[in-house]
């Protein structure tokens, strides 16, 4: 089992317009921690940097400063040959993520092969039909020698669930995944994540805008804006007790099961007054500014 603990992380970007540059900071002095068994919400408004962040941990990006520490359950730091094998991502848009001329199989038996997991074809094609049939794509044969646009958006997806958990990943990065999804399949695919996420006892970081999933499928909130992390807690906490004025719009936009057709007021809350200078913290019951949280995660490094 892998843990990762993510500290003080920031990401610059550098824009050009013209003659000018100009310097954008997408993720702020982050730190988050993910652990075996346990499925971390990374919310926030399209803009905040999650996908920034999803990016740093699986390697897409360098952080501009900060460190991204992966380590086996004995202590012993991931090898850099291994990270790619251990930290693995599903991404919001199943059609782009899959080639669309390779089969089913070749896409799973692909890690399955690179990471040395089977010896023999015979192997591989065994554990790629296993690994179908663990993602509910069955018959696993019928669906094996299929083509992506041969499948719908959610079985897409749970291909790229397979495909990732191929390589024996004991973290997975999901970037919104069920966002591209029809409404009617999304909890469907989340279930599935939540199921696998038990069996594999994984590390799993959940990126998502919607509050309302993010209760049902994690046991930590972190909420995101403007790159920086302004809330977290247990989930029931973060959405039940909300104490940020950014948090508390969010709760707001999300819509209650409870009390359909509620129309909501926004509570007082003025958006152009929201800052992102401290952080309510449910774990220490305590508000933070962001500068202190990113300092005491140094010192505990
Ligand atoms: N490669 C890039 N170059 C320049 N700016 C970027 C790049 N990637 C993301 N950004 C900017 O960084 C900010 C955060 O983006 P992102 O992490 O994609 O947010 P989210 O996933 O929360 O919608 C946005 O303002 C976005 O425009
Ligand atoms: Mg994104």
């Amino acid at each position: 089992m892998t843990s990762v603990k993510v500290t003080d992380l920031v990401k610059d970007y550098t824009l050009r317009t013209g003659l000018k540059r100009t310097r954008l900071r997408a993720v702020d002095h982050v730190s988050l921690e993910l652990t075996p068994g346990r499925t971390v919400a990374l919310v926030g408004e399209s803009g905040s940097g999650k996908s920034t962040i999803a990016k740093i941990l699986t390697r897409m990006e360098r952080p501009t400063s900060g460190t991204v520490d992966v380590r086996l359950d004995d202590g012993t730091p991931v090898a850099n040959g291994d990270y790619r094998r251990e930290v693995q991502m599903v991404f919001q848009d199943p059609f782009a993520s899959l080639n669309p001329f390779h089969s089913i199989e070749h896409h799973i038996a692909r890690p399955l092969k690179i990471h040395r997991r089977t010896r023999t074809a015979e192997d591989t094609r065994r554990v790629v039909l296993e690994m179908l049939e663990r993602v509910n794509l069955t018959p696993a044969d019928t669906i094996a020698p299929r083509r992506p646009h041969e499948l719908s958006g959610g079985q897409r997806q749970r291909v790229a669930i397979a495909r990732a958990l191929a390589p024996g990943a004991q973290v997975l990065i999901a970037d919104e995944p069920v966002s591209m999804l029809d409404v009617s399949i999304r909890l469907g695919v989340l279930n599935l994540l939540g199921r696998l996420q038990r069996e594999d006892q994984l590390a799993v970081l959940y990126i998502t805008h919607d509050l309302a999933t993010a209760r049902h499928f994690s046991d930590e909130i972190t909420v995101l804006y403007r790159g920086r992390v302004v809330e977290r807690g247990p989930a029931d906490a973060v959405i039940l007790d909300p104490h940020h004025d950014y948090t508390k719009l969010l709760a707001l936009a999300a819509p209650d099961p409870e009390r359909p057709g509620r129309v909501t007021s926004e509570a007082g809350v003025d958006r152009e007054s929201i800052d992102n200078s401290t952080c309510y913290d449910h774990f220490a019951g305590e508000w933070r500014e962001a500068d202190v949280q990113a300092a005491e995660a140094r010192t505990d490094a």
